[in-house]
């Protein structure tokens, strides 16, 4: 199977502003106070073609920022993403549509959308922009469009506020398809519907990868969302991939004892794992990202050596990747 996606060591950091702490301590005699955060440091990663990869971890370990990057919304600091092949370019610098391979569905459908834009519009924008479609045929294109996402063509002249939420989603979904992409980058693109509706919107994308030959990433912070359609599963911690693996094999083998810990805190998906320690404090701030293996100040196997030596994502079966002094290599 060929790459879509190829991401080669790829980071971004986000100058932040300083703080109350940080102003009183420049007040009395500290140095500079503006801070840096890497949000993604040093990611490698391949989507296939047609392959649905998950990317899970807690709030704030860089999902959405890497999202961003592989969407050429945002541009990375240093490294590479390639989209067949071919280096992305950022969506901001590129005026020909070459970037339009990449489309990006978001959590909240109704900030996603122009109030004051028809259904019709808000959907044929982008292709007509790209000249893809003529004006002229807008509104056969968006009819098709819509019942693509399981909408009515009675949508057509509609506003947003006149649809619930799932229906909003869904609209988000047939506008970034109406650019024809190959990839779909759908970042929480669930977590905003009620549970009954998500089940709906998650059988609407695996529906489409088939239909279209699609790739996502689909990025969570619930891995038992992703584990109903991920091909694979990345674990992020702190800006980086601690863990790859099958979506079967993550699940049943995992290696890494963030992955593991993540894991015992879904009720009821694997009964091995409920023996497993949760989570144990506070994610720490990616300003200051602990020493040697990030996880080590809350992880429950931690030795000295976890504390200086920082582990590199390593093969420990085929296809699973762990980054983890303490994981054992069987290849
Ligand atoms: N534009 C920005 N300026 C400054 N810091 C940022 C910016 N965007 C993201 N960050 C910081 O980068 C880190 C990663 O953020 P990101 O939104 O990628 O995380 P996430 O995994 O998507 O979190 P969540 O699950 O809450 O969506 C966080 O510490 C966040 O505060
Ligand atoms: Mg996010």
């Amino acid at each position: 199977m060929s790459n879509v996606i190829e991401l080669r060591s790829v980071r971004r950091s986000f100058v932040t502003k300083p703080d109350l702490a940080d102003r009183i301590a420049t007040a009395f005699g500290a140095k500079s106070s503006a801070r840096v955060l890497r949000a993604v440091d040093g990611v490698d990663l391949e989507i296939a073609q047609g392959e649905v990869l998950g990317l899970v971890g807690e709030s704030g370990c860089g999902k959405s920022t890497l999202g961003r990057i592989v969407a050429g919304i945002l541009p990375q600091d240093s490294g590479e993403v390639f989209f067949n092949d071919r280096p992305i370019v950022n969506k901001t610098q590129q005026k020909d549509g070459s970037g339009l391979g990449v489309q990006m569905v978001f959590q909240n459908p109704a900030a996603a959308l122009d109030p004051r834009q028809s259904i019709v519009d808000t959907i044929t924008e982008a292709p007509i922009a790209h000249g893809l479609i003529k004006r002229s045929e807008a509104r056969g294109f968006a009819i098709e469009a819509l019942k693509r996402v399981g909408l009515r063509d009675d949508a057509l002249d509609r506003y947003p506020h006149q649809f619930s939420g799932g229906q909003r989603q869904r609209i988000c979904i047939a506008r970034a398809l109406a650019v024809d992409p190959s990839v779909v980058i759908c970042d929480e693109a669930v977590a905003s519907l009620d549970v009954s509706i998500q089940a709906q919107i998650i059988n609407l994308f695996l529906d489409l990868r088939d239909k279209l030959n699609l790739s996502y990433l689909f990025i969570s912070h619930d891995i038992s969302v992703v584990e109903h359609v991920s091909d694979r599963i990345a674990v992020m911690y702190l800006g980086q991939i601690v863990e790859l693996a099958p979506t079967e094999e993550l699940l049943e083998n995992p290696q890494h004892p963030y992955t593991k810990a993540l894991l015992a805190e879904v009720p009821g998906l694997d009964k091995r794992l409920t023996d497993e320690p949760g989570l144990e404090g506070e994610l720490p701030s990616p300003l200051s990202p602990p020493t040697g293996c990030r996880f080590h100040p809350r992880c429950p196997i931690a030795t000295q050596d976890c504390r200086s030596q920082a582990p590199r994502l390593e093969s420990t079966a085929p296809g699973h990747q762990v980054a983890c002094l303490l994981a054992e290599k069987n290849s």
